[in-house]
């Protein structure tokens, strides 16, 4: 049991955690800065949540954590908003997050694990940021795999790519094929059956069940609209000003309702609002609610964000919710580590007998 060890910097509400913890790996330890992510990742993880920031994280107590592990895992998702499209438009290089990563090599550097892995968005890809980090690992000796992946294709009911890093420093190390390249999951197969509710309710048996209000112009206008539709098929007198100045015609991603048979677009951290992009519950007058949200970002129905009669702020919950490594993400990467450890050559009695700890592991995960 103590063979193999991942610790995973910038844990949040533990997407990535619970993921890997399905796949058998063995996470003892999130970091991050936020303290109203323990309850989260501790629950449902039943890992060490410590908080702290990163940049004053001394690797030797990393090192301690991992004490006699011989296959030491260092996963890292960075925050990804100084990186993302929106962010792109605007000077946010002096931003501190731009660091952050940095602070993931000099731990890499240092401790030198046996594996990294890194989630973030796709344009990250073209930072110098990345290719810094990039390039360190393979100084360092890591055989490093890089990729756009395609959440939708490994059977995430969204659409969501991210740029992911897999580095070994045992030998190559290849991402696992996609499952549902031709079958995606839908939006209807994830949230279909959960009980109907109206925008500014919750219902009685989840609190994270509860969608936003809705102002009466709003209410009236996801009443127009359609499944896959924009505010373009709204009659004129509820389309807002701005969209109707010619520089406001880009704007068609905002204020429409899902698709009941297709995959989710991308959800951000406001994803609960339907004026802030394609949030309206395919069939209800309401955005999403913030289950509906954490269940499209793959976490299973019963994963606890909040102590037990905490006030639920959509804000809090929904960058929580929507910065996450998608669960069945953070499992593909698992399952990805998982194949490549079995065919390693390894190093000890106790890595050759991981296969068989992989059922003991996967059964701790309260699902
Ligand atoms: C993209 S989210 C990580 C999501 C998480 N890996 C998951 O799967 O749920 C980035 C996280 O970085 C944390 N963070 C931001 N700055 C930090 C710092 N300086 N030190 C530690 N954590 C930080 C944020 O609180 C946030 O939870």
């Amino acid at each position: 049991m103590s063979s193999i060890k991942c610790i995973d910097l910038f844990c949040g509400a533990g997407g990535l955690t619970h993921g890997l913890l399905l796949e058998g790996i063995k996470v003892i330890a999130g970091i991050d800065i936020d303290p109203l992510s323990r309850h989260a990742y501790e629950i449902n993880n039943g890992a060490h949540f410590i908080q702290q920031d990163i940049t004053r994280t001394d690797p030797e107590e990393l090192q301690n954590l991992y004490g006699s592990a011989e296959i030491r895992i260092l996963a890292g998702c960075a925050p990804c908003q100084p990186f993302s499209t929106y962010a792109q438009r605007y000077d946010t290089k002096s931003k501190p997050e731009w660091r952050l990563l940095r602070e993931f090599a000099r731990l890499i550097d240092t401790i030198k694990p046996e594996i990294v892995t890194m989630e973030n968005v796709p344009t990250l890809e073209r930072h110098e940021v990345y290719m810094d980090f990039k390039s360190k690992l393979e100084r360092l000796g890591y055989f490093v795999w890089q990729g756009i992946v395609d959440c939708a294709s490994y059977g995430l009911p969204q659409n969501r790519r991210r740029l992911v890093l897999l580095a070994s420093r045992l030998e190559r190390i290849d991402f696992v094929e996609p499952t549902h390249k031709d079958n995606p999951m839908t939006v209807h197969d994830a949230i279909g059956s959960l009980p109907p509710i109206n925008a500014g309710e919750t219902h009685p048996s989840d609190p994270l069940h509860t969608a936003s209000r809705l102002s009466p112009l709003n209410l009236e206008r996801i009443r127009a609209s359609k499944p896959g539709g924009t505010w373009r098929d709204w009659p004129e007198k509820l389309v807002a000003k701005c969209h109707k100045r010619n520089s406001g015609k880009t704007y068609a991603s905002v204020y429409g309702r899902m698709e009941w048979d297709k995959p989710s677009p991308t959800l951000t951290t406001q994803f609960y609002g339907f004026g802030n992009g394609r949030f309206g519950h395919p069939q209800q007058d309401r955005a999403i609610s913030l289950r509906e949200g954490a269940i499209l970002q793959g976490f299973p129905p019963t994963y606890s964000f909040l102590p037990e009669g905490t006030p639920v702020h959509f804000k809090t919950l929904g960058r929580m919710i929507g910065n996450a490594v998608p669960v069945t993400l953070g499992r593909v990467i698992g399952r990805t580590i998982a194949q490549h450890l079995e065919i390693t050559p390894k190093p000890t009695q106790n890595v050759k007998s991981y296969v068989s700890r992989k059922t003991e592991l996967t059964a701790d995960v309260q699902t």
